[in-house]
Formats: C-alpha cells, sequence, structure tokens
C-alpha cells in the first residue's frame, strides 16, 4: 500500500508550498488517476513520491506498507518497487539504452544480469511495445522522438519489474495505435502482477478508458479537491475545471 499522508511540499530552499495537505491512499491492485490544471503540482506530486532532490517533504509523511521511505534516496525507493514514467524523459548522452537498463535491472534485483538474457527479454518488450530493436543500442532517449520516448519508459517498466507505477502524462505524444499498444502493455502486467498499483496523471479521458482506475481525483491548488469515478474525467473534459471545488467542510483532505 503507498500511502501520502497529508504532506506539504515545496522546491528545495524555498518554503513555498506548491503541495499542501494532500493526502492519498493507493491500495494493493488498485489503479488512480489524478488530474489538475497546468501548474497544480501534478508532476511535483510524482517527483516528491519518487524523492527528487529538488522537491522537499516539510511536513506529512509517504509511506509504503505503512513504513516512511521519506529518508530514503531515488535508487532505494525504486528497490521498494517504485517507478515513474516521467513527463519529460531525461536524456543521457553517452550511456546506451541497454547498458543503462542493464544496470538498472542489476542494481535493483541485487544479481548480475546475464547479457544473453537480458537481450533477448528486452528485443521481444521492444517488439511488444512496437518500438525499433536499434534503439536498445542509442544513448538513452538521445534523438528519440516524443512517442519513442514514452515507450521506450514502458520498456523501462517491463525492465525493472515494479510494484508502484507512476504514470505522468504517459498519453501525451503518443500517437492513438501507440497508446493503445501501450496501454496494453500495462494492462498485460497488471494481469500479471495483480499486486501492482497505479498512478495515472493526465489530462485526457482517453488513456482512462484503456487502464480503468477505480478513482479518479482533481489536484487543484495543491490538494486534491474531488474525488470520484471514471465519470469525473467526462465531467472535466466537458466542462473544464473552474466548477470544481472542495465539498464544504471537505477543505484540504482527500
Ligand atoms: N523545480 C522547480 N523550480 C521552480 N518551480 C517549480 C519547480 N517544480 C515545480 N515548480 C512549480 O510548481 C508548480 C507545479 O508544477 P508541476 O510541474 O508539478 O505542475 P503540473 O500539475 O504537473 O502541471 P502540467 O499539467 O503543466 O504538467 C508550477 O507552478 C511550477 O512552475
Ligand atoms: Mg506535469
Amino acid at each position: 500500500m503507498l500511502e501520502i499522508k497529508n504532506i506539504r511540499c515545496s522546491i528545495i530552499d524555498d518554503d513555498t508550498p506548491i503541495l499542501e495537505n494532500l493526502s492519498l491512499t493507493i491500495h494493493d491492485g488498485e489503479v488512480h488517476a489524478i488530474m489538475g490544471p497546468n501548474g497544480a503540482g501534478k508532476s511535483t506530486l510524482a517527483k516528491a513520491i519518487m524523492g527528487h532532490y529538488k522537491y522537499q517533504i516539510t511536513a506529512g509523511d509517504i509511506c509504503i506498507d505503512e513504513e516512511s521511505i521519506l529518508h530514503l534516496t531515488v535508487d532505494e525507493r525504486a528497490k521498494k518497487g517504485l517507478f515513474l514514467c516521467m513527463q519529460d524523459p531525461t536524456v543521457i548522452e553517452g550511456v546506451s539504452n541497454s547498458e543503462f537498463l542493464r544496470t538498472a535491472r542489476g542494481s535493483i534485483t541485487g544479481e548480475k544480469v546475464n547479457l544473453y538474457t537480458f537481450i533477448k527479454d528486452m528485443e521481444t518488450a521492444m517488439k511488444d511495445v512496437q518500438l525499433d530493436s536499434s534503439m536498445l543500442h542509442r544513448s538513452l532517449n538521445q534523438g528519440f522522438s516524443g512517442g519513442e520516448k514514452k515507450k521506450n519508459e514502458i520498456l523501462q517498466l517491463k525492465c525493472l519489474k515494479p510494484k508502484y507505477i507512476l504514470l505522468d502524462e504517459l498519453d501525451s505524444g503518443l500517437d492513438v495505435d501507440s497508446l493503445r499498444i501501450v496501454c496494453d502493455n500495462i494492462n498485460q502486467y497488471r494481469h500479471d502482477n495483480p499486486d501492482t498499483s497505479v498512478l495515472i496523471i493526465t489530462h485526457y479521458p482517453r488513456i482512462l478508458e484503456y487502464l480503468k482506475p477505480d478513482y479518479v481525483h482533481i489536484l487543484k491548488d495543491g490538494y486534491i479537491q474531488k474525488s470520484g469515478g471514471i465519470d469525473l474525467a467526462f465531467e472535466v473534459e466537458e466542462s473544464g475545471y473552474t466548477n470544481i471545488h472542495a465539498a464544504s467542510g471537505d477543505e484540504k483532505s482527500e
């Protein structure tokens, strides 16, 4: 279970909160979605959960199975099963995609990764996401198209086998066929690993139609103002965020 307990989050060395009194509980096997206006703090939340060095949690707690992870580094959190599919995947020139994936897998499992098995696994995974196998040997994300970067994030997911998946605008940059392919891969992964929890950050209901969230939350002004089912996503698509307000008496809570 992943729990975000009443957190206050800001950029390091700047006390102005981006998130405040934000709580969210994701039980094993659940799929949650977060929508919200640009700049509301959705990516900040994802990065704070992952332990990004630019963000500080100054109140509240983030727990996995009731144990705080706030003291853990990014790689320690990854070893706990957390994975962030980034809104803007990082380019690392000079580090090949295969080197990166193999090192990451070895670090997560604590075991030496056999090169032959690894390449075979990755080639199968690349076929699954319809990514050309030559991309395994290119520098990480260097010159990848927007959609290729997103597919490469899913390749990482298939390689690292996380338990808690954070998808930050996976759908941005993917064409309609690629979005379906990527979502089919995520659904297959969830089918094979039913304990997996997913947090989808998106602006559009289409990805939610594929991934079928149990809950949809609206993050606005730094906290979750409203929660509901997938209907809430269609409501936002139709009417925007202007009329979404926290229920009175439920200010600044989940
Ligand atoms: N590292 C940073 N330095 C300065 N400001 C930041 C930083 N990270 C986040 N912010 C600010 O915090 C606010 C929330 O940003 P965030 O990226 O979390 O928004 P978002 O909800 O993901 O928006 P979008 O839908 O556009 O992706 C924004 O006003 C942003 O400018
Ligand atoms: Mg964002």
